[in-house]
C-alpha cells in the first residue's frame, strides 16, 4: 500500500460517542491473559481461529475460557453444536451471573477418535465456554453500562484460567470501547484478499492510536503457502511502520485448508475431527508460541 488506505465504512471509522466511551474505560486495569482476536473484514475465520486456539491451549493443559463477544451475531455455540441454556444473553439481562452462564465444552463428538484418546490416562482436556446467546435474542441492544458491567466480571473471571480468548465482531465497534482497554493482546486475523488487507490495516490503526499500550500480532489466515503468507503480513507491516510508525508481529499462518470447512460443517473442532490437517498444525503452533505469553494479572 504506498497510499494510507481511505477509512470509509461507518464501523471503522470511530465516532465522537467512541472517543468518549474509551476515556471513560481509562481507568480500567488491563488484563495480561484477555486475548482479543479481531479482524477488520468480516468472514476471514475469527470465529474459527479462536475454537481452535482454545482447544489447542486446552490440550496443553492451560485452563482456557472462550468468550463469544460477537454480540450481534453470536456463533461460536453453533460452530461447537452445543445449546448452551445460560449464555451473556441471561447475564446482561440480569438473571443469571456471568460465572454461572460458563458452559463446559469437553471436545466434542468424535473426541475419543482424536489425539486426544491417543493419550490415554489423561483427562479429556476441554475448555470453558461463555456462549453468546441461546435463542434469547441478540445482545446488540447492550448499553455501555452493561458492556461495563460485563469487563467488571470478566476481569475477575480471567484470575480463574490461563488464557481468556474473545472472539469479536469484525471491525471495531465502539460500543466495545471498554472491553478494548482491559484487553492484554489482540491477534488480528487477515487473509491475502485486498480488502481484507485494507481492513486490517484499518483495524489495527483504530488499535494503536486508541489503545497505545495494547499488543497486537498478525495471524494470516487461509493462506495457499507460507511465502503466500508473508506477502500478506508484508502488506500489513509496511502500511503499518510507514504510517503509524509501528511494527505488528507475525504470530503465525495458517493454511487454507478443506478440512476447516468439514469440521465446521460436523460442528465439531478442528483438532477433535481432523487432529493431523495442516490447519491443526498451524494452530497448534501459533498456541504454542503465545501459551508463555500470556501470564496472569492485572499489567
Ligand atoms: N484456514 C481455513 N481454511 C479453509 N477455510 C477456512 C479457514 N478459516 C476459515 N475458513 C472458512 O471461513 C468461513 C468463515 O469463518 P468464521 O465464521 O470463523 O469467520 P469470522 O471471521 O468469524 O466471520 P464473521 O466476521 O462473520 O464473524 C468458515 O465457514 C470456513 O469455511
Ligand atoms: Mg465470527
Amino acid at each position: 500500500m504506498n497510499e494510507e488506505p481511505i477509512l470509509t465504512s461507518p464501523a471503522k471509522v470511530l465516532s465522537a460517542r467512541g472517543n468518549h466511551a474509551a476515556e471513560e474505560a481509562r481507568n480500567l486495569p488491563r488484563i495480561r491473559n484477555l486475548i482479543a482476536v479481531g479482524s477488520g473484514k468480516g468472514g476471514v475465520g475469527k470465529t474459527w481461529f479462536s475454537i481452535t486456539l482454545s482447544q489447542a491451549l486446552a490440550l496443553t493443559g492451560d485452563r482456557v475460557l472462550l468468550v463469544d463477544g460477537d454480540l450481534g451475531l453470536a456463533n461460536v455455540d453453533v460452530q461447537l453444536a452445543m445449546g448452551p441454556e445460560r449464555d451473556l444473553a441471561s447475564v446482561v439481562t440480569g438473571r443469571v451471573k456471568l460465572a454461572d452462564a460458563i458452559t463446559p465444552f469437553d471436545g466434542g463428538a468424535g473426541a475419543m477418535d482424536s489425539e486426544i484418546s491417543a493419550n490415554a490416562g489423561r483427562q479429556l482436556r476441554g475448555f470453558d465456554v461463555l456462549a453468546g446467546r441461546s435463542g434469547s435474542g441478540t445482545l446488540d441492544g447492550m448499553n455501555r453500562k452493561q458492556i461495563a458491567l460485563l469487563c467488571t466480571e470478566l476481569c475477575k473471571l480471567s484470575v480463574l484460567y490461563d488464557h481468556v480468548i474473545v472472539d469479536l465482531a469484525a471491525g471495531m465497534n465502539t460500543h466495545m470501547m471498554p472491553i478494548f482497554q482491559q484487553i492484554g493482546r489482540v491477534l488480528i486475523v487477515v487473509t491475502d484478499d485486498p480488502t481484507s488487507i485494507t481492513d486490517a490495516y484499518a483495524f489495527l490503526k483504530s488499535l494503536v492510536t486508541r489503545f497505545p499500550n495494547i499488543d497486537i500480532d498478525i495471524v494470516v489466515n487461509r493462506a495457499e503457502s507460507d511465502k503466500a503468507a508473508e506477502k500478506t503480513y508484508g502488506a500489513v507491516k509496511r502500511a503499518s511502520e510507514h504510517f503509524l510508525q509501528f511494527c505488528p508481529q507475525l504470530l503465525g499462518a495458517i493454511h487454507n485448508d478443506k478440512s476447516v470447512a468439514s469440521a465446521i460443517r460436523a460442528q465439531a473442532p478442528l483438532l477433535t475431527r481432523h487432529p493431523q490437517s495442516v490447519a491443526a498444525d498451524n494452530v497448534r503452533k501459533i498456541a504454542a508460541s503465545l501459551r508463555p505469553k500470556s501470564p496472569r494479572g492485572l499489567i
